[in-house]
């Protein structure tokens, strides 16, 4: 079992219906990751990176093909498994945050706790120790509105993390950051994938992020090319 990738999506495909007509947006898509891997994945606007991730939190269902995670295979699990799943074992971080925005700081971060019913001691002690690796300790009972988006992004990477997801899914997390800005949430989150020991699958336009990974996917009208390659530049 060790041996084994924690990933292998096999032949993987997604089209939705529009006008009638069926657009296909993950084309038989290929690919394994290993256990601690970061992983960059590029592509046009458009080519079916957000699509990719859905299907590999189990927010979307392929069509056709295969997703195993850890010996387990999450394409044929029935919606309420599929959820109780990724409410352990998936975290995810968007471009644009997505905080709840009438919960606070301290509140968003221990939602998932919440929801795998830790009980509320431990939970207690697992998101000061977050609010601290994060450095907003001072901030715990602000409104993510009330937070710029360097401190959001920063909320949304310790909510990402804090139950411990063997597989930690980022859609574009710099994308809506300044330069600086970015580079710092970059570090923190590679910094601390790689102390957790986390897989960590980032979607991204930016050749500063995708320096930052062991390897490269990129997207192309649904297919996955390149699939082996190590970065260039
Ligand atoms: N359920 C859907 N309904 C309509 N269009 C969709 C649906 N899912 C994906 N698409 C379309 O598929 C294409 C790929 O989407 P996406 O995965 O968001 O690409 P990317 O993240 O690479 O920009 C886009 O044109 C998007 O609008
Ligand atoms: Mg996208």
């Amino acid at each position: 079992m060790s041996n084994q990738p924690l990933l292998t999506a096999s032949n993987l495909c997604f089209a939705y219906q529009e006008a009638g007509d069926m657009h296909t947006v993950i084309d038989t898509a290929s690919f394994s990751i290993e256990k601690g891997e970061v992983i960059a994945l590029l592509g046009a606007s458009g080519s079916g990176k957000s699509t990719l991730l859905n299907l590999l939190a189990g927010i979307e269902q392929p069509a056709n093909g295969k997703i195993i995670m850890a010996g387990q295979t999450l394409s044929s699990f029935p919606e309420p498994q599929l959820t109780l799943f990724r409410r352990q074992h998936i975290g995810f971080i968007y471009q644009l945050f997505n905080l709840i925005p009438t919960l606070t700081v301290y509140e968003n971060i221990a939602l998932p706790l919440e929801l795998c019913n830790i009980a509320a001691d431990l939970r207690c002690q697992q998101v000061m120790e977050w609010l601290d690796t994060i450095g907003l300790q001072n901030r715990q009972h602000a409104f993510p509105d009330q937070l710029s988006g360097g401190e959001q992004q920063r909320v949304a990477i310790a909510r990402a993390l804090i139950h411990q997801p063997m597989l930690v899914l980022a859609d574009e997390p710099t994308g809506n950051l300044d330069a600086n800005t970015g580079l710092r949430i970059l570090d923190l989150l590679t910094g601390l994938a790689e102390q957790h020991q986390q897989t960590l699958v980032m979607v991204t336009h930016s050749e500063i992020v995708a320096s930052r990974a062991h390897r490269v996917l990129e997207m192309n009208n649904g297919k996955i090319s390149k699939a082996n390659t190590t970065l260039a530049w």
